[in-house]
Formats: C-alpha cells, structure tokens, sequence
C-alpha cells in the first residue's frame, strides 16, 4: 500500500475518533470552578439559597407552607431546636450573621467551618467562592426585619427549655 494512502486512512480513523468523542460532550466548562450563572449575583444568591434548602432550617414554617412565605420572613432563625447525640442546635438567624460580618469573612466561613449537625457543613464547605459571595449579598438585600437571634446550641445531656425536634437514633425493638 502507498504509504500516502496509509497515511490518509490514519488520519480518516484518527478524525472519526476525535468527532466521535466530540459528540460524547455535552457539558459546556470552562476553567473557573462550577458556579450558578444568573442575570445578577443577588438572583444567583437567591437560587442558591432556594435549591440549597437554607429556608428549610432557617425559615419556621417554609416548608410546612411549600415554600410560599415572603421573602420578608426568609432566613430569620428558628427557635426550634434539632436535639440528637451532639446536644440541640439551632438554625441561626441568618440576616443577623451576615449583618455582623463582612463578605470575606463570610466567605471563609463558608468555606471552612465544620460545626455541628444538622446544618450541611459540607454541602457549604463545597461552595465555589462565587455561590458563597452571591449567597451573602442575596441575604444582605433581604427585605423585612431583621428579627432575633436564635436560642444558643447546648451540650448533649442539657434539657432543651425550647420546643425542639427528636432526632435520636432509635433501635427498632427485637421481634
Ligand atoms: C438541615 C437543617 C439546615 C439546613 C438545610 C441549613 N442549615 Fe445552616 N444551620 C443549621 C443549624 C442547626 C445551625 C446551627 C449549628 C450549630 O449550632 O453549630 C446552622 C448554622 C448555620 C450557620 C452559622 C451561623 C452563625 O451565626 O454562626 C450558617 C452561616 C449557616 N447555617 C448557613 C446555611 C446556609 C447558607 C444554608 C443553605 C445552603 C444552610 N445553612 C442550610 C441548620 C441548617
């Protein structure tokens, strides 16, 4: 066979290769770590917190109201406790924490902090710094009051004097 001939047939088997796995990518990347792409950083916060679930803990009553509560009452602290082996925590008033810190601060964090159950430290902790910085701004322009802050966590063996949900282990009785 000429070696022209041969040649061209590599280079035909190499580019249905190449096209084939150009075909295989559908995901658009780009070098920046992933991050939510919106029309304004405070809409990229608010979507955030929306899909992130911050309103589910941090919001009394967002989720018994299937989320409809105005964004005047969002993140505001829950003074219901989460009782379970590491003591009762509970859900901070988030509009209280980022008045009391700058962004950076916040950022870091965000991104660093590994405290107690049951909020999602490592969902947060894997946070781009962007979704951090626009999770910020989105609380920082929250409208309403900015309400009170939530009762403080207690250690494990200390009787809540709140309402607080069980989330003790139990064991299923032996049948
Ligand atoms: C499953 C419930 C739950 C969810 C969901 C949740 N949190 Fe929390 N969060 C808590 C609890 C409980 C604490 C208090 C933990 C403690 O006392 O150490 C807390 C604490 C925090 C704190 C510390 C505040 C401070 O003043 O020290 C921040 C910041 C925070 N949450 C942000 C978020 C964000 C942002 C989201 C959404 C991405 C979120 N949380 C989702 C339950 C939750």
């Amino acid at each position: 066979m000429d070696f022209r001939i041969a040649g061209a047939l590599a280079l035909g088997s190499m580019l249905a290769v190449a096209s084939c796995d150009r075909a295989e990518v559908k995901v658009a990347t780009s070098t920046d770590a992933p991050h939510v792409v919106a029309a304004s950083d405070i809409e990229a916060g608010r979507y955030l917190v929306k899909v992130g679930g911050c309103n589910d803990c941090h919001t009394p009553g967002y989720v018994q109201g299937g989320g409809k509560l105005a964004e005047t009452e969002w993140l505001k602290g829950n003074p219901v406790g989460y009782r379970g082996p590491w003591g009762t925590t509970y859900a901070h008033n988030l509009r209280l924490t980022t008045a009391g810190m700058t962004e950076d601060e916040w950022v870091e964090m965000l991104g660093t902090r590994q405290a107690l159950p049951i909020m999602p430290w490592p969902s947060v902790n894997a946070m781009s710094e962007a979704d951090r910085r626009a999770i910020y701004r989105f609380i920082r322009s929250l409208p309403g009051e900015a309400g009170t802050p939530a009762p403080a966590a207690l250690a494990p063996g200390i009787e809540p004097t709140t309402p607080y949900e069980n989330m003790m282990p139990v064991m299923p009785k032996a049948s």
